[in-house]
């Protein structure tokens, strides 16, 4: 195993500082996002992850769309307080990737392999977390920093209608890059991986 896949690993952060200068073409990230499409594992094959890529103009719409409904729930103070932290750390990227799992792709599992019926909702969280990863990790060894969100189910109904996803799609996370305007903070200390992992069997 090479040690670059690890250091890219052990080197992505969460960036809430973003710019939305740009270090490579999108077609750049559209080319790395459908290379993973076509390569990470799925349960039975299921294939069921969608991606949304939203550039720019795009980008910034949906986070406009998202302060919009942010503006008829809260307070004026906390709106006021949720819509900066919005600006400068979601939508001063340039760009959003939204994760959607296909439910359309998962009752047909669920049908074609009633035995693992039960298990299908929670492969389908993992199929997607494992998407979630791999591109956050892709961007950062890109030189983007990029953070995980949830709006949803908040977002759903309006994204659906403004970009026509279909209503089988379900919303898992949202992740929103751009060019990182600071360092992140040192990491939360992390309890020993001592304490976390047992070993059988080593070789002395
Ligand atoms: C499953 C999962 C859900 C997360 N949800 C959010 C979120 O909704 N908003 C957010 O700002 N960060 C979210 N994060 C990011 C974590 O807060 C962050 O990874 C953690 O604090 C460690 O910081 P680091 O990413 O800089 O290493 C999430 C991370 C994971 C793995």
């Amino acid at each position: 195993m090479g040690h670059s896949f690890i250091d890219a690993i052990a080197k992505r952060r969460s960036y809430y500082h973003l710019s939305d200068s740009k270090i490579v073409d999108d077609s750049t990230i559209i080319a790395l996002v459908d290379k993973l499409l076509l390569t990470m594992p799925t349960p039975f094959n299921v294939q069921s992850t969608r991606i949304v890529l939203l550039f720019d103009e795009q980008h910034r719409e949906f986070w406009h769309l998202l302060m919009g409904i942010l503006r008829n729930m809260l307070s004026p103070e906390r709106f006021e307080q949720s819509s900066r932290k919005i600006e400068s750390a979601f939508m001063s990227g340039c760009g959003t990737i939204l994760f959607y799992e296909d439910g359309e792709a998962l009752d047909n599992m669920r049908r074609k392999f009633p035995l693992y019926a039960k298990n299908v909702d929670t492969w389908s969280e993992h199929s997607s977390a494992m998407f979630q990863f791999a591109i956050w990790t892709a961007l950062e060894d890109i030189g983007y920093g990029a953070s995980l969100q949830h709006y949803n189910p908040l977002v759903d109904n309006a994204v659906a209608e403004r970009w026509l996803i279909s209503h089988k799609w379900r919303l898992i996370a949202q992740m929103p890059f751009g060019t990182p305007l600071d360092i992140p903070t040192e990491r939360l200390q992390r309890s020993s991986p001592l304490k976390r992992r047992i070993v059988f069997g080593e070789e002395p």
